[in-house]
This record gives C-alpha cells, sequence and structure tokens, in this order.
C-alpha cells in the first residue's frame, strides 16, 4: 500500500530485476487482472508492477466521487491561433479541460504570443506531466522541439496529405524515430520528439500548385 496525499493505493509488486514496468488497468477492474501478463514479463526479464486506481480493488476512494467531467481534473487546454478570427471549439475545450487558455499571435484574444509560450508560461507555474499538441505542422513541430529541451513526453496528431486512408497508397507516409510510418493506420499521434517535422513540411506542399490551380479555377467559376 502507498500513500498520495490523503488516498491509499493497493500495489502489486510481481518481483523480476530487470527494466521497469507499471501496468495500468481498465475502468472498473483492479492491478491482479494483470497476474498472467506480470508473469510473463518477470520471465522475460523485467521488474513489473501494478496498482489500483482509486476506488477500485483495495484502494481508497475519492471523496470527491468519479464523475466523468471530473477526469480532466489537471487538463490545462491552450487554444492558440494567428487571431481571434481562426480560434474555434472554444465551448468544446471548456468541456474538456479544468482551466483553458487562449493565445493569437496578434493579441486579438486573450495574450499575445505563441503556443510555446503557452507552455512556458503554465511550465513556470508548474511541471507539466505531458503535452498533447494538435494543429499545423510548425506550430507541432516547435512546440515539441521546446518540449525536448524541457523534458516534457510530447504527442502531436499529424496530418498530411491523405488519399485512400487504408495504407496502401502511401501518400500519409512520415519518418517517426528513423522509420517509416502511415499516419493513417499507424496514427495520426505519435512522439513528437521522433518526427521528422521537416520532411512532414515538405510533403504536404507537393500539391501546392495544383491546389492553388483549383482554387483559382473554383473562384472564377463561383464569380
Ligand atoms: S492515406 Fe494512403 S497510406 Fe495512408
Amino acid at each position: 500500500m502507498v500513500h498520495v496525499g490523503t488516498q491509499r493505493l493497493a500495489c502489486h509488486d510481481w518481483g523480476g530485476d530487470g527494466p521497469p514496468v507499471l501496468l495500468a488497468h481498465a475502468t472498473g477492474l483492479h492491478g491482479l487482472v494483470w497476474r498472467p501478463v506480470a508473469e510473463r514479463l518477470v520471465d522475460s526479464g523485467r521488474h513489473v508492477w501494478s496498482f489500483d486506481f482509486r476506488g477500485h480493488g483495495d484502494s481508497g476512494r475519492s471523496a470527491e466521487g468519479y464523475a466523468w467531467d471530473r477526469f480532466a481534473d489537471d487538463v490545462i487546454g491552450v487554444l492558440a491561433a494567428r487571431n481571434t478570427g481562426l480560434l474555434f471549439f472554444r465551448d468544446e475545450m471548456r468541456k474538456a479541460c479544468d482551466e483553458v487558455r487562449v493565445w493569437t499571435d496578434d493579441g486579438s484574444e486573450g495574450k499575445k504570443g505563441l503556443a510555446t509560450d503557452a507552455i512556458r508560461e503554465i511550465q513556470a507555474e508548474g511541471p507539466i506531466a505531458e503535452v498533447i499538441a494538435i494543429g499545423p505542422v510548425p506550430m507541432m513541430k516547435f512546440v515539441s522541439k521546446l518540449t525536448r529541451e524541457l523534458g516534457i513526453p510530447t504527442q502531436v496528431s499529424l496530418n498530411p496529405v491523405m488519399v485512400d486512408g487504408t495504407g496502401m497508397c502511401g501518400g500519409c507516409r512520415v519518418t517517426v524515430g528513423g522509420k517509416a510510418k502511415f499516419v493513417c493506420v499507424d496514427g495520426p499521434e505519435f512522439d513528437g520528439h521522433l518526427v521528422d517535422f521537416d520532411e512532414l513540411s515538405r510533403r504536404q506542399a507537393i500539391y501546392k500548385e495544383d491546389e492553388r490551380h483549383a482554387m483559382e479555377r473554383l473562384q472564377k467559376e463561383v464569380r
């Protein structure tokens, strides 16, 4: 049993003396369901633990309850865009996060600055456990660069050109950790510290000229 603040959590040490592995169970279960997996992992040279989440198994109960809308009580959402006209999902983000901070490049809404400024501000208030960045490639690139320097694990959601969406055409190929991945079947979430963003930017621009011609044709047609 370990004590975390006012809570006590039941921990199960499955033994072993290799690299550590911590197993977390699904909602409604408990840490002992991992027995068959834990035993195999120990046999393969890992030191394995599992635990019972609050309100599960032998762990204590949370005095605050377990409502779904409280699960994100420690999530700070950052909405960042070039200007106020390009910001969206304000209400959705407020429902999903404990707190939402707005930043715009030109200061037309919220604070003036970039997503990276927001991360620096939040990190100065206390350690960030993880960053999940979703948006334009340049933003995800510079967020990942910053969080690598700060040592914060970071997930990015990639948005390359996609054609068939089934892993057959190769259109969405990206390089992650030196290996080729297809975003449509292997992602779209990847470790931001391993993504080759420069290659992704180049591949995203492959059809720029065709897109410009198509837009000009469209504008002529609707005139
Ligand atoms: S969109 Fe074709 S392989 Fe992913």
